[in-house]
């Protein structure tokens, strides 16, 4: 149905076996992460932290970029699995700032609406009920369907709609703010929400993902015509590489949305965007951060990696007990989720506020270059607590 093609597992021997990922090893992992939190909690509070670090520390920052969610949903995290009120009293507490930034309209201009209010809106209302953050989140997915193109069946990524620079791009990362509109639809009953986003990672598995199951990291469509363009990067090390946040947005976005379409075809091009990502890992199984590099000095991106763990974990979840790669998936990821743990964490660094140290934010744009960046310190967070228990995604 997608042009995309399947290179299988080159190397199968890589990921043959399991490692020796220990129960206590990963209790250990999360008793790290809740008392990083636990340091943060008083600074980030009313404030959030940076996105990405400086010198391994985050800074107090408002509510504004595509990041407090993270942090948001990390407190939730720890208030899941700890039942302690501490966590949900400041994640509740945070909610305010969120409806201000609706109500004010800051920085709403974009797609990652479904990053900010999946994991700080929608994640109270799965696990407390609150009427309140249910009613944020659907006015969030509201916004979001603001930017959808009918003609061209798209959700525009960045900025103002008229943007000549900007009308039309669509994003890998959208992927993953598809839930908040498949949610919002079970929430209303209305289908326009999920009609938007079905279309719309059609179109991303049409168009942001090649002929090779690499990934661009945004495509350009023409809105009045429907017809596709080209694309571009913006993250990435070229137009024509695959930058390899954007590969692990899709390994993990595409099988989200299977779980609410249960269109199968999604669930096949997350296995050859998966493929395609194993196939280009170093020895240490972090990823650089970009694909084009599988050797050599350039920087990691940890982040990149827990979020690719998070996927795979999700993908496994519905394939068939036979089916050939699923043994080689699950394998991959806690090699993956182990080799973080042992050599990304910040316990190597006693000073740093952060959780998972050698991340890349931007490096064509020169900013958080092998720093922590808070998305990584969450999904790395979600990888642990899904290999912990049978976790329900706030997704
Ligand atoms: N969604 C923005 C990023 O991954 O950097």
């Amino acid at each position: 149905m997608f042009k995309a093609k399947d290179e299988g597992i080159r190397n199968l021997s890589k990921y043959a076996d399991a490692p020796v990922l220990t129960k206590s090893g990963c209790e250990d992992a999360i008793q790290f992460i809740l008392s990083q939190i636990d340091r943060n909690l008083d600074t980030f509070t009313d404030r959030f932290p940076s996105p990405s670090s400086t010198n391994n520390i985050y800074e107090p920052w408002g509510n504004i970029e595509w990041t407090p969610g993270f942090w948001t949903g990390m407190l939730w995290l720890a208030y899941e699995i700890t039942g302690e009120r501490k966590y949900r009293n400041t994640a509740e507490g945070q909610l305010e700032s969120y409806k201000m930034r609706l109500k004010e309209k800051e920085h709403t201009a974009t797609h990652d609406l479904g990053f900010l209010y999946t994991l700080s809106s929608v994640s109270a209302y799965k696990l407390t009920g609150n009427e309140e953050a249910k009613q944020l989140a659907i006015q969030a997915a509201d916004l979001l369907l603001e930017r959808y193109f009918e003609k061209a069946g798209i959700i525009q990524a960045w900025g103002d709609l008229n943007n000549p620079n900007q009308r039309g791009r669509m994003i890998v990362d959208c992927c993953m703010n598809l839930p908040l509109l498949y949610w919002a639809s079970e929430m209303t009953g209305e289908r326009k929400y999920t009609r938007a986003a079905e279309t719309h990672v059609k179109q991303a598995a049409a168009h942001l993902i090649r002929e090779d199951a690499s990934s661009y990291h945004t495509f350009y469509m023409d809105v009045d015509t429907g017809e596709p363009k080209y694309g571009k990067t913006s993250q990435g090390y070229s137009d024509d590489s695959c930058w390899s946040r954007g590969q692990a947005w899709a390994l993990y976005g595409f099988p989200l949305s299977y779980t609410y379409t249960g269109d199968a075809a999604l669930l096949d091009i997350g296995q050859k965007v998966t493929n395609y990502y194993l196939n280009r890992l170093p020895d240490d199984y972090v990823c650089y951060w970009d694909l084009t590099f599988t050797e050599g000095e350039e920087e990691r991106d940890s982040s990149a990696a827990a979020i690719a763990v998070c996927g795979m974990f999700e993908l496994i979840k519905h394939l068939p007990l036979l089916d050939n790669n699923k043994r080689i998936y699950e394998n991959a990821s806690l090699l993956i989720l182990k080799s973080l743990t042992d050599r990304y964490t910040a316990k190597k660094d006693p000073c740093s506020n952060g959780i998972l140290l050698h991340a890349v934010y931007g490096k064509p744009l020169g900013n958080g270059i092998d720093e922590c960046c808070i998305w990584g310190d969450y999904y790395y967070f979600e990888a642990l607590v899904r290999v912990m228990s049978d976790w329900k995604p706030y997704w």
